[in-house]
């Protein structure tokens, strides 16, 4: 089992090591004018436009669509529109990367509210968002679709497909797959109100997850509930991995710059050995992910895991063991060639009496412990060439003052950001600047996005 280190001790080593970085801060935040190119893969590294390695370091921003579209309650954080605030806050700190749901999350504002009908408003919102991250230097991983949602989501096209009878069939049915394959289309093709590029022609766009926490519709409760319903057999994972290589080599054929990962959290299948490191006593081998198979098609650029320790109820398991879920996962990434990144982690903290002191108090004991972890895990990768290659924590703090509202929001002043967040950011940036170029890195040039929405080298909108 994972051994957390005591916060005093950790955090008096972060301030210590932030003392040393300080005079290279200044060279590591983003600067607007970055994006000549497109992010790729190449020796199992992230590169940049000039083969540097980029560190995909950041973190989950909900509702900014919403935000832009001003359908949100945090449209401001002081005098800063909350979007704005979000990435102007992002590239002082180094975060090179912020995933976005890139949809609706809400039945306010749905991106696709019918098949194949598109809510401009939300597209609006879209727009901005991916218009303001180039004006700050800021990447984004961009979710397709969800899986938990009522509206953008598996859901929605069950229900278009007629599939309600068995909502696996989503994972071969005709109708539902072209129905999919239109919104990849839909988005890829999208022309960006703000400054005129196509999102497939966009550099600000890291990569394409193609639906978050994507899984079979027999998420159990039990495994004897499992065992009863016909969707729960192991073969929905294999009809989910044909649905992930069909999905993610048709984006690659309509949007050749872009990488494409599949947005789950990593589970390992029935007959994967490694099911033993899934959490829980079992329901995780029979969620339809199936973490190698998935990510092992040359159609899946990169791997992706996520990390919820709350959620997981490590602490009440006898046999989650924390550290084999990274190491293993590390393993795995490293036998398919690809690199590896946790691009959601989170961790709930109690609000005690509701003060800020005594939630600092809790985010020191309870989040920073986890945090350090996972910073600690990423910097040793990152150094000794191992295949974590980036972290993204859940979720940026956009709270109409950018006070903490909830039990998981990291607020840009909160003690962890500050002393082990950004820190492994601009050492993770200090560390990509001293490296050689990749090997095997092969350039990918792409329209030259300026800050302040110059393009140049693209047709403007029309
Ligand atoms: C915005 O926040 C206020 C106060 O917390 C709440 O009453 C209101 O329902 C929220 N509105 C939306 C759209 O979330
Ligand atoms: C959806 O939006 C409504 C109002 O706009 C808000 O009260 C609610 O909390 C939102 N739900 C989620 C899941 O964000
Ligand atoms: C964009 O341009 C405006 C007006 O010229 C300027 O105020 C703003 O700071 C610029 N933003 C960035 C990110 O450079
Ligand atoms: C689901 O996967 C299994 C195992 O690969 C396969 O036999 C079956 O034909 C698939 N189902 C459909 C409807 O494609
Ligand atoms: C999952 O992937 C493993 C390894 O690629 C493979 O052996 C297995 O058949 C797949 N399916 C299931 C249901 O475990
Ligand atoms: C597990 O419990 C111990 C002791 O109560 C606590 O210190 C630790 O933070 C907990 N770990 C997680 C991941 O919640
Ligand atoms: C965090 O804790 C709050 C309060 O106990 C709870 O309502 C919420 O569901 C928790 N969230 C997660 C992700 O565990
Ligand atoms: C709330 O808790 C904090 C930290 O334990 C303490 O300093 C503060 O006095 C408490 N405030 C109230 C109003 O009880």
């Amino acid at each position: 089992m994972m051994r957390f280190s005591p916060p005093t001790v950790l955090l008096a080593a972060a301030v210590l090591l932030m003392a040393g970085l300080a005079t290279v801060q200044s060279q590591t935040q983003l600067t607007p004018d970055t994006f000549k190119g497109f992010i790729s893969v190449a020796s199992g590294r992230f590169v940049d436009e000039d083969c540097a390695e980029y560190p995909v370091i950041g973190f989950n921003g909900w509702e900014l669509m919403e935000s832009a579209a001003g359908v949100a309650n945090f449209s401001m954080v002081g005098d800063l529109d909350a979007v704005e605030y979000t990435f102007s806050q992002a590239a002082k700190d180094g975060q090179t990367t912020v995933r976005i749901f890139a949809h609706g999350i809400n039945s306010t504002l749905p991106l696709q509210p019918s098949a194949g009908v598109y809510d401009e408003r939300a597209f609006a919102g879209l727009d901005s968002v991916l218009d303001t991250a180039a004006q700050y230097g800021v990447r984004l991983i961009m979710t397709m679709s969800d899986y938990w949602l009522s509206v953008d989501s598996f859901n929605n096209y069950v229900d278009w497909a007629d599939l309600q009878d068995n909502p696996d069939a989503f994972f071969w049915d005709q109708r539902a797959m072209t129905l999919f394959k239109n919104h990849m289309n839909a988005m890829a093709n999208r022309r960006n109100t703000v400054n005129g590029l196509l999102y497939k022609d966009d550099p600000t766009i890291l990569a394409w997850d193609l639906m978050n926490e994507v899984r079979c519709d027999c998420f159990p409760a039990t495994l004897e509930i499992a065992a009863a319903t016909p969707a729960c057999q192991p073969q929905c994972a294999d009809n989910v991995t044909n649905w992930v290589n069909e999905m993610a080599t048709y984006l690659h054929t309509i949007d050749p710059n872009h990488m494409v990962t599949v947005g789950e959290e990593g589970y390992w299948a029935v007959y994967d050995y490694r099911k033993q490191y899934n959490p829980g006593n079992g329901w995780a081998q029979i969620t339809g992910q199936n973490f190698s198979a998935q990510h092992s098609p040359a159609s899946i650029d990169f791997a992706a895991i996520h990390f919820w320790p709350d959620l997981w109820e490590i602490n009440q398991s006898t046999t989650f063991d924390v550290d084999a879920w990274f190491t293993q996962h590390q393993q795995n990434a490293q036998q398919l060639g690809k690199p590896l990144i946790l691009e959601e982690f989170g961790k709930n903290v109690t609000l005690g009496n509701g003060s800020s002191n005594a939630l600092e108090a809790s985010i020191q004991s309870q989040r920073a412990p986890v945090f350090q972890m996972i910073y600690g895990l990423l910097s040793s990768s990152l150094s000794s060439g191992g295949p974590l290659r980036g972290v993204m924590f859940w979720q940026w703090g956009m709270s109409p003052d950018n006070s903490d509202s909830n039990n998981i929001e990291v607020a840009a002043h909160d003690v962890d950001y500050v002393s082990i967040v950004v820190p492994a950011a601009t050492s993770a940036l200090t560390m990509s600047k001293q490296q050689s170029p990749i090997a095997g890195c092969a350039q990918k040039s792409g329209p030259v996005l300026a800050g302040n929405s110059t393009v140049s080298g693209v047709q403007a909108a029309g």
